[in-house]
């Protein structure tokens, strides 16, 4: 960001604006709390798994990672679940389980991490990016029914930020095409739509543990749902070199199917199953002081709080605020800048307030300069020259334009204090709102992709040397 702020002074009054030098609203004392929590039950966890000598999927006689497998299918009411390396392998899987070939199209949300679209482009399938809502910030049903094209296979439907999205608009827009629903629910642990749990609505479903994750592992992992038992024999057999999983001593090493290997720890099972212990006491404390905090910001005016359908539950995996220009006398022009102003002023106040993606995943480079595998997909024959065009997925632009996020602070069950103090500092910035919108006016404003393009140039440069 090039915008410069206005010029602090030495005295740190409380009333003052942090990045004017008064005092800030967050105490230094007020530490994010750390996450995910290790206790001692997780420890123990670890060391029981590593005292048990069998560490993978291929180890006989291995517990955590089946155990992990029926604990969660039980949560989620599917038949069977089978843990991967990661959330991105359990695309890649998921994906591979189905059939999906080189060449066919895979259609992704906008606004996702890039995981949910490189995970077509490892199976040579081609992602179709649709635009998002610009409240719940999840894929639009009827625009995928405009992007359905012969070769569509699948829909990725992404449960962004922990809130479901549209299933069953999106399962009637599949089914009337014939598409298979993967829900790539990553971020979304535990949530549901009209009662039921995200990860049992699509025919192929999956999470990520990544550390950052509602469900963390001590590292990576990844987890797929399914109920149909085709699937999740196949998804068993790609994540091991496409070898059909034995729990005889000798493994025959016949790979049956191009396989990867995605196998997950055992280790990274145990602890996540020690966890899995405290995940509804944890999710119901995060909802209750997320909810406080929500309750209070939603008074001020100009900032769009997230929303949740009276149908589903939210899993509160990140925080998205949008910016209203108008309830600040401010042209519509102004929402970028307007967002800008208050990050820098929440984040003097020590509220970490941050982007969640820069840009939409159109704009990627991966995809903008179609950087396949040696030009597949994108050169297999019958498929089309697609270029992708971020102005195609306009919602999706502005919503990275005019919002900020919180991520991580809220996730602990202790970080109600930490919310409260938050909440102060918002109050505190929108008492100063003239002040906000005089530097939203005048800063030099760049864009967030604009800014991220610097970035990747700068590293881009660095790591040719
Ligand atoms: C929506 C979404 N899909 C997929 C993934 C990939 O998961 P992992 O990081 O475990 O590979 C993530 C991880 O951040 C995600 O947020």
């Amino acid at each position: 960001m090039t915008d410069s702020a206005p010029r602090p002074t030495r005295q740190a009054s409380p009333d003052r604006l942090a990045m004017l030098g008064g005092a800030r609203a967050v105490p230094r004392s007020h530490r994010i709390p750390a996450w995910p929590l290790v206790t001692d039950a997780d420890r123990e966890a670890v060391l029981r798994s590593l005292s048990s000598g069998r560490f993978t999927t291929a180890a006989v006689g291995e517990r955590e990672i089946e155990s992990l497998e029926r604990e969660w299918a039980e949560r989620t009411g599917t038949r069977h679940c089978v843990m991967v390396s990661n959330g991105t392998a359990a695309l890649s899987v998921a994906l591979g389980a189905l059939g999906v070939e080189p060449g066919d199209e895979v259609i992704v949300p906008a606004l996702s991490f890039i995981a949910s679209a490189v995970a077509p482009l490892h199976v040579l399938a081609v992602p179709v990016f649709v635009d998002i809502d610009p409240r719940t910030y999840n894929m639009v049903p009827e625009l995928i029914e405009a992007a359905i094209t012969p070769r569509t296979r699948a829909i990725v439907v992404v449960h962004l930020h922990g809130l479901p999205a549209e299933m069953d608009e999106i399962r009637a827009v599949a089914d009337r095409h014939g598409l298979a629903v993967v829900e790539d629910a990553a971020q979304a642990h535990g949530a549901a739509y009209r009662g039921r749990t995200v990860g049992s609505i699509g025919e192929v479903n999956t999470f990520s543990l990544n550390v950052s994750k509602n469900l963390a592992t001590c590292g990576e992992g990844g987890l797929i749902t399914t109920d149909d038992d085709g699937l999740a024999r196949r998804a068993a057999m790609l994540r091991q070199f496409g070898e059909v999983a034995t729990k005889k001593a000798e493994r025959s090493y016949v790979g049956h199917l191009l396989g990867f290997n995605h196998k997950p720890n055992a280790i990274q099972a145990a602890f996540t199953r020690s966890r899995l212990e405290r995940f509804d006491e944890e999710a119901k404390l995060r909802d209750e002081n997320v909810r406080r905090f929500l309750g209070r910001l939603a008074a001020l005016p100009g900032l769009l709080v997230p929303e949740v359908p009276d149908d589903r539950d939210h899993a509160w995996h990140i925080l998205r605020f949008r910016t209203d220009p108008g309830a600040w006398d401010l042209a519509a022009g102004y929402a970028g800048p307007l967002r800008a102003a208050l990050m820098r002023a929440l984040r003097a106040e020590g509220v970490p307030a941050g982007h969640y993606q820069m840009m939409s995943l159109p704009q990627q480079r991966v995809f903008r300069e179609r950087l396949g595998f040696g030009g597949l997909p994108w050169q297999l024959p019958g498929v089309s020259p697609r270029a992708y065009r971020a102005e195609d997925q306009p919602t999706a632009l502005a919503v990275i334009d005019d919002s900020f996020t919180l991520q991580k602070a809220h996730l602990s069950p202790s970080a109600g204090p930490l919310l409260s103090a938050y909440a102060d500092a918002f109050e505190k910035v929108w008492a100063h709102r003239d002040v906000v919108a005089r530097h939203a006016v005048s800063m030099e404003y760049r864009t967030p992709w604009e800014t991220a393009e610097g970035i990747a140039a700068d590293e881009w440069a660095e790591a040719a040397g």
